[in-house]
């Protein structure tokens, strides 16, 4: 019996555990890894993960914490990109891993290596790529279109540095194909001046991407047709009827949300800014705020005793449903099997797909 084996028939007495059991049994486990382990953790993760994270952030926080970790083992609280990007800068010897390999992120589904590869193919067909096109992926997408970009002369960006990587990217080239999120780059596009017309959304399921040849050699930044599942929820109606009873208060928004959204909000960011700007907010201010449920409620009770009201945009629950599937009863299975010397769900990236995505991050980390 493999020691992978011994481990996944023990996952199924921990899934019997209540969540209150399992707390106690993370609390000692922790204490028994000591400062072998270190629990990262993400702004959308459930309270009662999110409590036991040594570190918090997002993603751009997260990766640089992951780069600078002494850590023998890297437990990811998050979704798989995230865990990817933890082995990717971490040092060899460093291992990541993520509590529940099912916590993906259907974003970061929506574009793959074959379909960035053809959408490439058909580009060259009427542009020379490498000349006139940096590739640009969210850090929401997978290790290997990371690589993609590294090896085409592309980067990274996240949520709270696409602006900046943009303007690297327009810097060297004259155009942008940016993947997996069309919300994210049409914001940030459309704030550096960048007129709608010359921002085409290319479909990754037509032929040269639903465009003519023309329209592909008038545009600027081909947007893939990919988005998040949550942050689709939240629409330009939700604020209006919000503002109309409380004219005085403020939106916020993550960038994933629809440009209707972002731009009837006040102010629009990564989650990292979100808490940031509520928390210098003054006292007694009302705050609609655009992202995932977990975080929100988590600001509104922080931010209660200073007399703050934050209210979730929607009228409908909005959850990571993928990255809420890290519970405590996946945490605790991780870890006790780390202090008994078993290692569980460790993220790998292939070496040589690590050293191609390795460049792309890198330039984005020194960029930002
Ligand atoms: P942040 O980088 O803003 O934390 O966003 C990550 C994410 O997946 C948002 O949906
Ligand atoms: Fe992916 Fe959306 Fe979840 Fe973020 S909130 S991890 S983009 S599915």
């Amino acid at each position: 019996m493999t020691a992978v084996h011994t481990a996944a028939l023990a996952f199924d007495r921990f899934q019997r555990l209540s969540d209150e059991d399992c707390q106690e049994r993370i609390r000692a486990a922790k204490a028994a890894l000591g400062q072998r382990a270190v629990i990262l953790g993400h702004h959308y993760q459930r309270a009662d993960v999110y409590k036991h994270a040594d570190l918090t952030g997002d993603s751009l926080k997260l990766s640089r914490l992951a780069a600078q970790t002494e850590a023998e083992y890297i437990v990811f609280c998050g979704v798989h990109f995230m865990a990817e990007v933890a082995d990717i800068l971490s040092r060899p010897e460093q291992l990541s891993i993520l509590p529940d390999l099912n916590a993906g992120c259907s974003m970061a589904d929506m574009a793959n290596l074959a379909k960035v590869e053809r959408a490439w193919r058909e580009l060259s067909e009427v542009l020379d790529c490498d000349e006139q096109v940096t590739p640009v992926t969210y850090i929401n997408s997978a290790a290997d279109l990371k690589a993609f970009c590294g090896e085409h002369g592309g980067i990274v960006c996240t949520s709270s540095n696409a602006r900046k990587i943009l303007e690297w990217s327009f810097a060297r080239r004259p155009k942008v194909l940016f993947f997996p999120d069309q919300h994210l780059g049409r914001w940030t596009g459309y704030q550096m001046g960048i007129p709608l017309e010359q921002m085409l959304v290319w479909d990754p399921d037509e032929p040269m991407g639903g465009l003519t040849p023309e329209k592909v050699r008038m545009a600027r930044l081909l947007l893939w047709k990919g988005h998040c599942s949550v942050h689709q929820m939240f629409q330009a109606s939700h604020i209006l009827r919000y503002k109309n009873q409380h004219p005085d208060a403020f939106v916020i928004s993550h960038p994933e949300c629809n440009f209707d959204v972002c731009r009837l909000s006040d102010y629009v960011g990564s989650t990292e800014f979100i808490i940031k700007t509520i928390a210098q907010a003054p006292a007694g201010t009302r705050w609609l705020v655009g992202t995932e449920l977990n975080l929100v409620n988590r600001i509104a009770d922080q931010f209660k005793p200073e007399g703050k009201i934050v209210q979730f945009m929607a009228p409908t629950v909005c959850m990571c449903s993928t990255m809420a599937r890290i519970d405590p009863q996946h945490l605790a299975w991780t870890l006790e099997n780390l202090v008994q010397g078993k290692v569980v769900n460790r993220i790998q990236v292939p070496e040589e797909e690590a050293r191609l995505a390795r460049i792309a991050l890198e330039r984005m980390l020194q960029v930002s």
